[in-house]
């Protein structure tokens, strides 16, 4: 049985990753390869219910740490119940977010403790890494112009800076795994981009 290809979408809110995840996969799929697109949160059934937590507004007692646990949680079932299968019957999978997500906005963004949340999630994940990750970049303000926000408090900004420059700088740190592209310009522009990577990097 073939082992199937794992590649990662990064980058914060609005950058473009669904949008160059679904056509990568169409894109994979017309070359011939059997692809399978999927998303944080995972869909799983025991996923729904740790999001259901997660985005209660409710349950203000929440803690930083139950937080990137339950993040844990959700990947752990995404993985074994979606990712994993999908690699085992041979197809190229397409996942938007996943560890370096948490790296970047729990450790990098807020401060919390980046080996920690590396281990907690690689157990999580049974060691499960990706192949490739393509790291969508742009400044702050465009990305999230795009995710619709408009208002952008100086408070926010210099959060998701601090997210951006922790995943250039995982990038920079990983570059066997890590591809850095440009997420400005067209959306036809970015794909090419991204298939020129994907193409070259799969192919060494
Ligand atoms: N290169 C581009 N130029 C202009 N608009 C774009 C470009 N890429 C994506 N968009 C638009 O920006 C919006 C956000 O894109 P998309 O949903 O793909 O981002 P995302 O990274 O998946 O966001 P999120 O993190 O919120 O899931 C969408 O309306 C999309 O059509
Ligand atoms: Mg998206």
């Amino acid at each position: 049985m073939a082992e199937g290809v794992f590649i990662t979408f990064e980058g914060i809110d609005g950058v473009g990753k669904s949008t160059q995840a679904v056509h990568l996969c169409s894109v994979l799929e017309s070359l011939g390869h059997l692809t399978l697109h999927t998303r944080e949160p995972g869909g799983t059934r025991i996923g729904a219910e740790i999001r259901r937590i997660l985005l209660d507004p409710s349950l203000q007692e929440l803690q930083p740490q139950t937080e990137i646990l339950l993040y844990a949680a959700d990947r752990a079932q995404h993985a074994a119940q979606v990712i994993q299968p999908a690699l085992a019957d041979g197809r190229i999978v397409v996942c938007e977010r996943f560890i370096d997500s948490s790296l970047a906005y729990q450790g990098f963004g807020l401060g919390w403790d980046r080996a920690a949340i590396a281990r907690i999630n690689s157990w999580a994940v049974n060691g499960l890494a990706p192949r490739l990750t393509i790291y969508l970049d742009q400044e702050p303000q465009h990305a999230l112009k795009r995710a619709g926000q408009d208002r952008i408090e100086q408070r926010t900004l210099a959060y998701y800076q601090r997210v951006r420059s922790g995943f250039l700088q995982m990038a920079r740190e990983d570059s066997a795994r890590y591809v850095v592209v440009d997420a400005g310009g067209t959306i036809a522009e970015v794909s090419q981009r991204i298939l020129d990577t994907v193409q070259r990097r799969l192919t060494q």
